[in-house]
């Protein structure tokens, strides 16, 4: 656990004193002391600093950054450089520049310019990986290493296409098997040798499922071998855990279930897209992906804004009282600190308006007094260190699933996956209760409550495995459109959805019926759905709502099926909002899972984090109006007992006494 080494929780952030002189760094020094500053990720973008020519290498500028952070008492998060690769790489290499699905070939001058299939880049990148493990692997500041960041590159180009060929051979042995497995019967697809076989390149029209599908899958694994190359070199010179930092919404074409399983302590980076309570939301949903790729472990947030963001609609100021909310929202959901990008906002270069802990403004800002108000709140949280979080409850996540919803060709254009996952997400936090994810083929039985929103493709064991869930006595809700293919893509034959999840729903769906966009279906017990509807039939299963619009007049529309030991539920529209809400709170009650803390009013969130003989309950009032708690408590932020949470701000509040 690096909070071990660190002697509390992590608060920090991306360091880049390369952009900066001497009496910066002599202020950056006084100003981290001040914010209670302990780790520091040094070294994301300094490729071309550290080697400025192939195989030479330039430590010493690091050397004195190292040695001024420890003697400064902030650890070092230390990151290999290989998300931007320099020029002169680029130029001796053009083979290892990304190529885009319509064939052209990006150049250096922003970052993330790197093919990850190409030999030359994965060579450079293992080298600078070592040669930075060999000087530093057990330098007394290193709390952490940083691989990478964020991987997310994809390619198209020739390398690509080699690579997955080597891929597809390993999983199929013939090209028999993978024609049958992509359907190339159909448009005259069939693939006579390995090498027709090309990476899903710009086309003319819809390209085929089971080819987009492998590639996602085929990418994923070149990341994980990427990341997992850097991690060895590492651990051949050092003890100290190592990390890649991870993007939880969709922009990486990854599976986090199988890179966690890689990484030393999961990290994500988080900047919420909207204001107000639905970044509160956001935020959760997050956290509680994060904390449940990491199996329930603890885990870092490595990076957040302290308020604008570039880019499109991702410009967002934080309101006064966020950083800290933010920061102890992730918390509470089992992050080991909060860590931000980047300390001191740049004067220069492509991100200069990216918000920092230190302003363009300078430590007399509001940003800066915040940043420190923050820092102070999570060096009184040392307690909490390795505690875990417990949820009742499981939203089911498979990237096979994500992937297969991205196919070309489907019923409708809106079908949205992490959408999908998101508004579950959402109405079980609206309704104060903490949610896991879950894969739809992990071990269930701890759950009360499992939600499949968008399990479009479910593989046999999948579909076994959630029979087996509501038999033995969980709750079960499936929404429209779950379970409709096989792990190949394939329709399930027979009526939707896969065999095993129809008996335990007792329905049998015949015929998807998108709805026309904004158009409206009622229900019979006065709730709507929109975007899509479902013709089907109930075998043993209950009709709790059937639809009383158009040709599905009297079809059920929610069902509950009575399962062995438990009970399995199938919705087939999108429910307004309120009404979803509605069904929630009635499947929470059924299930028997209460909120965290009862008799909070809607916008204050409270998580508990458990220790072996304490627990402490995060209460974030998201309200404009103080809130009384149900009994007064010993807050940790204050030091002393409070009755209320004030308005925006937070408690931690002990029950128990601490070992
Ligand atoms: C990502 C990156 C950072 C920075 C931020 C900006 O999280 O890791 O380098 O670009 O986005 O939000």
């Amino acid at each position: 656990m690096i909070t071990g080494r660190l002697g509390g929780l992590a608060f920090g952030g991306d360091y880049n004193p390369e952009q900066w002189d001497e009496q910066v760094w002599k202020e950056d020094d006084e100003l981290m002391r001040a914010a209670g500053v302990n780790l520091a990720t040094v070294g994301v973008f300094s490729w071309a600093l550290l080697e400025p020519e192939e195989g030479r290498y330039d430590f010493a500028w690091l050397d004195a950054h190292l040695e001024r952070l420890h003697a400064n008492g902030v650890h070092v998060d230390l990151a290999t450089p290989t998300a931007s690769p320099p020029p002169w790489f680029t130029l001796a290499h053009p083979d290892a520049l990304p190529v885009t699905p319509d064939g052209t070939r990006l150049t250096h001058g922003s970052r993330d310019t790197y093919c990850l299939t190409s030999p030359a880049y994965r060579t450079a990148a293992r080298r600078i990986a070592s040669a930075l493990a060999e000087r530093y692997g057990d330098h007394p500041a290193l709390a952490l290493w940083h691989v990478h960041n964020e991987y997310a590159t994809l390619c198209w180009c020739e390398h690509t296409a080699a690579a997955f060929r080597v891929w597809l051979r390993a999983k199929y042995g013939s090209l028999e098997v993978l024609n049958a497995a992509w359907g190339t019967a159909f448009w005259s697809q069939r693939y006579g040798s390995w090498e027709q076989i090309l990476p899903p390149r710009a086309t003319q029209w819809h390209r085929n499922p089971g080819h987009t599908l492998d590639f996602s899958r085929f990418f994923s694994d070149e990341v994980i071998a990427a990341y997992t190359e850097q991690r060895d070199a590492i651990r051949a010179h050092s003890d100290r855990p190592v990390t890649t930092n991870m993007m939880v919404p969709g922009y990486q074409n990854i599976d986090l279930w199988a890179l966690s399983r890689e990484v030393d302590l999961v990290s994500i980076d988080h900047y919420p897209d909207a204001p107000g309570l639905d970044a509160a939301a956001d935020t959760a949903f997050a956290a509680d992906r994060a904390r449940s790729f990491a199996g329930g472990k603890p885990w870092l947030l490595m990076e957040q804004g302290t308020s604008t963001v570039y880019g499109g609609d991702r410009v967002l100021a934080k309101q006064p009282g966020e950083i800290l909310r933010h920061s102890l929202a992730h918390i509470a959901r089992g992050s080991e600190g909060a860590l931000f990008f980047q300390w001191r906002q740049s004067k220069a270069g492509a991100e200069q308006w990216h918000s920092a802990m230190v302003p363009h403004a300078g430590p007399d800002s509001r940003v800066f007094r915040e940043v420190r108000e923050t820092g102070a709140a999570v060096g009184r949280l040392g307690e909490l260190a390795g505690s875990t979080v417990t949820a009742h409850v499981a939203v089911l996540h498979d990237s096979d699933a994500w992937w297969a919803l991205n196919s070309d060709g489907l019923p409708s254009s809106e079908l949205d996956y992490h959408s999908a996952l998101r508004r579950a997400h959402r109405a079980l936090w609206d309704a104060g209760v903490v949610t896991d994810f879950a894969h739809p083929e992990a071990e269930l039985s701890r759950y009360r409550l499992v939600v499949a929103p968008a399990l479009y493709l479910l593989s046999d064991a999948g579909a076994e495995n959630l029979r087996r869930y509501a038999e033995n006595g969980g709750t079960l809700l499936v929404q429209h459109f779950s379970g409709v293919v096989d792990s190949l893509a394939h329709a399930r034959l027979g009526g939707y959805p896969a065999a095993p999840l129809r008996e335990a729903l007792g329905i049998r769906v015949e015929e998807y019926r998108p709805l026309a966009r904004g158009e409206r279906i009622s229900l019979s017990d006065g709730s709507h759905g929109t975007t899509w509807s479902e013709s089907l039939r109930t075998d043993s299963a209950e009709t709790i709502a059937a639809y009383t619009d158009g040709a599905l007049a009297g079809s059920p529309a929610l069902t509950t099926n009575r399962c062995g030991a438990g009970t399995a539920w199938y919705l087939s529209t999108r429910l307004d909002a309120v009404d979803y809400a509605g069904l929630v709170a009635e499947l929470l009650e059924a299930a028997g899972v209460r909120p965290v803390l009862a008799g909070l009013p809607p916008g204050v969130e409270a998580v508990t984090r458990d220790g072996e003989e304490c627990r402490w309950h995060v209460v974030l009032n998201h309200r404009a109006e103080p809130v009384s708690l149900p009994s007064a408590a010993h807050d940790l932020l204050t030091g002393g007992p409070v009755g209320e949470v004030p308005a925006g701000g937070c408690v931690v509040l002990r029950e128990g006494t601490v070992p």
